[in-house]
């Protein structure tokens, strides 16, 4: 793993306010995360290589979702941060030097025609993809290169494009196994302990359960809560995978076109909820091709084409912005807007 430069924005490292979990309490499950009783995030040495992602802990931090600072609140800082990063395969380069800072507690959207690299950018931001350029920090660690359980452990969660779902199982089944998915000893044995149901494992089982039904709740499927998943329709799939992401108690959701194949009231569903998690402390990088889903709940929007940046800023600049629409809407129509605003 290449390591040591720092992230140029102002990294967690940075904030004190960042190493003390919030004391706060949410009506959501709060015990038996991943961060419980672990250490302070560990911060790369001066000038020296960071520490190693199998080795780096996860901050000791309570549910995102109890955390305050939500949008507009709290210091802001780097979540994420992405540096020059390229993926190549073969001659073809899906991912072309894109640089990106997320804030927490924001939206940061990633837009782009088809083919853009925006799917390419998000494998690459939860180590499903390794780059073959450039660094990847999640506050203070350098995860460039490191495997995706590495990522899972320090707080990003992610959906699909296409919802992975087991259709075998119950829909309260496939939240529950959200919290073993990414996890290094394979999904088989945190399968076994959810449904095997082995003595040992029933209080903790008892607890995955409940807190699976609550995050059901939270993505509006209540109506779900004891049917078989693949009884769901399409909008409650999308809806499903999110709350599946969420068992991992992430503090960073990657969201892969949650509003695609959905019709416009379950795309303002989607908006909902991705307005109620900000405003409870989540961070998200959205892709979508739903732009007025896109307008509405994001902070930034970085616009992509042929792998590159091509533009980066608030919605309003963003819609406004030549670059952009002559890359939807072809060279003509970025002319004739040009010479609307000039008239
Ligand atoms: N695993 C892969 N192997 C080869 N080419 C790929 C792979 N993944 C993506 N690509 C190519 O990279 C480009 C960007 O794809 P993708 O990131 O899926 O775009 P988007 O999500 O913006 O539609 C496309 O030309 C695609 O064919
Ligand atoms: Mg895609």
């Amino acid at each position: 793993m290449s390591a040591p430069a720092r992230p140029p924005e102002g990294g967690a490292s940075q904030s004190p306010e960042r190493a003390q979990p919030a004391n706060r309490t949410h009506p959501l499950p709060q015990e038996g995360g991943r961060g419980d009783g672990s250490s302070t995030p560990a911060r790369p040495p001066e000038g020296g290589a960071s520490q190693s992602p199998e080795r780096a802990q996860p901050a000791n931090r309570t549910h995102p979702l109890s955390q305050e600072g939500g949008r507009g609140e709290g210091p802001r800082m780097t979540i994420l941060s992405v540096q020059n990063l390229s993926r190549r395969f073969g001659g073809l380069t899906a991912v072309d030097d894109v640089s990106l800072a997320v804030s927490p507690g924001t939206v940061h959207a990633v837009i782009g025609p088809n083919g853009a690299g925006k799917t390419t950018l998000l494998n690459l931001m939860c180590g499903i993809y390794t780059p073959s350029s450039g660094s990847i920090w999640l506050d203070d660690h350098d995860l460039s290169g490191a495997p995706h359980y590495a990522f899972a452990r320090l707080g990003l969660g992610r959906t699909f494009q296409t919802p992975q779902i087991f259709n075998n199982m119950s829909a309260l089944e496939n939240v529950m196994v959200g919290r073993y998915m990414h996890e290094q000893r394979g999904l088989f044995l945190g399968l076994a302990e959810a449904l095997l149901r082995l003595p040992t494992l029933r209080a903790a089982e008892r607890r995955s359960r409940e807190e699976a039904a609550e995050l059901m709740r939270v993505v509006g499927l209540e109506r779900y809560l004891d049917a078989e998943a693949d009884a769901l329709p399409y909008g409650a799939l999308k809806r499903l995978e999110i709350a599946r992401a969420l068992a991992l108690k992430p503090k960073l959701l990657l969201l892969d076109e949650p509003a695609a194949g959905l019709n416009h009231s379950e795309a303002v569903e989607i908006e909902q909820l991705i307005g109620q998690l900000v405003e409870r402390g989540m961070t998200v990088v959205l892709v979508e091709h739903n732009m007025r889903l896109v307008m509405e709940v994001s902070d930034a929007i970085l616009v992509l084409d042929h792998g590159r940046r091509l533009a980066e800023g608030p919605p309003q600049m963003v819609r406004e912005d030549p670059r952009v629409i002559e890359a939807y809407l072809g060279k003509e129509a970025a002319e004739d807007a040009r010479s609307a605003v000039a008239v």
